[in-house]
């Protein structure tokens, strides 16, 4: 597991090079319109291929599930699940925060986690049995336990907007318990920040497998907890979210089950 995390590291770091070498060459015509606010271009769709292409080398027996479906999902007792540029907004409007995003699943539970937000260079990993790295140092979720010292972050729903009373009702609570609520607009990024300590909390419904899948496994082995609205244990394909520290993961997921 561990040569196999380190060795998918490194494709991540080669094919992140070739998001950030498109940076200057892209235009708005180079945007497609995937439905309503799903945006797309050739780089989302040429960097996934080269993931695609070298996971399949490093592990031939693994299936995919991917966002640009560049392969197609066969269901397999491992499963890759790969966003191959989380933040595509942020990519397309010159701002500076997304990441490359994969996790590996056995028996649809996740056992590796990475998670290669670009323009910082940092890198966050966990294999089965082994702590969360960032760029080789050991990291861990926050301790704090009183609200009025945590910051969160959340995804504002921008396309699903079924949900949008109870969220707003959350976040109204949320924003006058705690210091703050970011919206990074990547929510691998999101995830990679909880397990780190920077935020708190993180908070989402409407997403898919491949936002949260590589994350997920990173929050669980940096001691953090993860649920999903219901408070059931599976995120990865619940479509919504609550990762936070063990400190506070209970108090945050209360609040949400209050209004949702
Ligand atoms: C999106 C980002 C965003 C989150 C959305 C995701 P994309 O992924 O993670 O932060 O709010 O729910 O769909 O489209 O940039 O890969
Ligand atoms: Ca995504
Ligand atoms: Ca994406």
């Amino acid at each position: 597991m561990k040569q196999l995390c380190e060795k998918t590291c490194a494709l991540v770091k080669e094919v992140g090079a070739y998001i950030q070498g498109q940076r200057t060459h892209f235009s708005e015509a180079n945007i497609e319109t995937k439905s309503i606010n799903q945006l797309v271009s050739y780089v989302d769709q040429t960097a996934e291929k080269k993931l695609v292409n070298g996971l399949s080398l490093l592990f031939p027996d693994a299936g995919f599930i991917t966002e640009e479906q560049t392969i197609a999902t066969e269901t397999k007792e491992w499963m890759w699940v790969i966003d191959p540029l989380d933040g595509t907004t942020n990519f397309m409007h010159g701002i500076p925060v997304y990441s490359i995003s994969i996790g590996l699943l056995h028996n649809n539970k996740p056992v590796m986690g990475i998670v290669y937000e670009l323009n910082q260079n940092e890198l966050f990993y966990a294999w089965e049995g082994s702590p969360a790295y960032l760029n080789g140092s050991i990291i861990q979720v926050r301790s704090e336990t009183k609200f009025a010292n945590t910051l969160l972050a959340t995804g504002l729903p921008y396309y699903d907007f079924e949900g949008m009373q109870p969220y707003l009702s959350t976040l109204t609570h949320l924003m006058k318990e705690t210091r703050g609520i970011r919206r990074m607009g990547s929510a691998a990024v999101d995830l990679a920040y909880v397990a780190c300590g920077r935020f708190d909390g993180y908070f989402e419904y409407g997403l898919s497998p491949w936002d949260v899948a590589g994350g997920i496994f990173i929050v669980q082995q940096a001691g953090g907890v993860i649920t999903n609205f219901d408070g059931g244990e599976d995120a990865v394909f619940s479509r919504s979210i609550v990762a936070a520290s063990a400190a506070l993961h209970q108090q945050l997921a209360s609040v949400i089950q209050t209004y949702f």
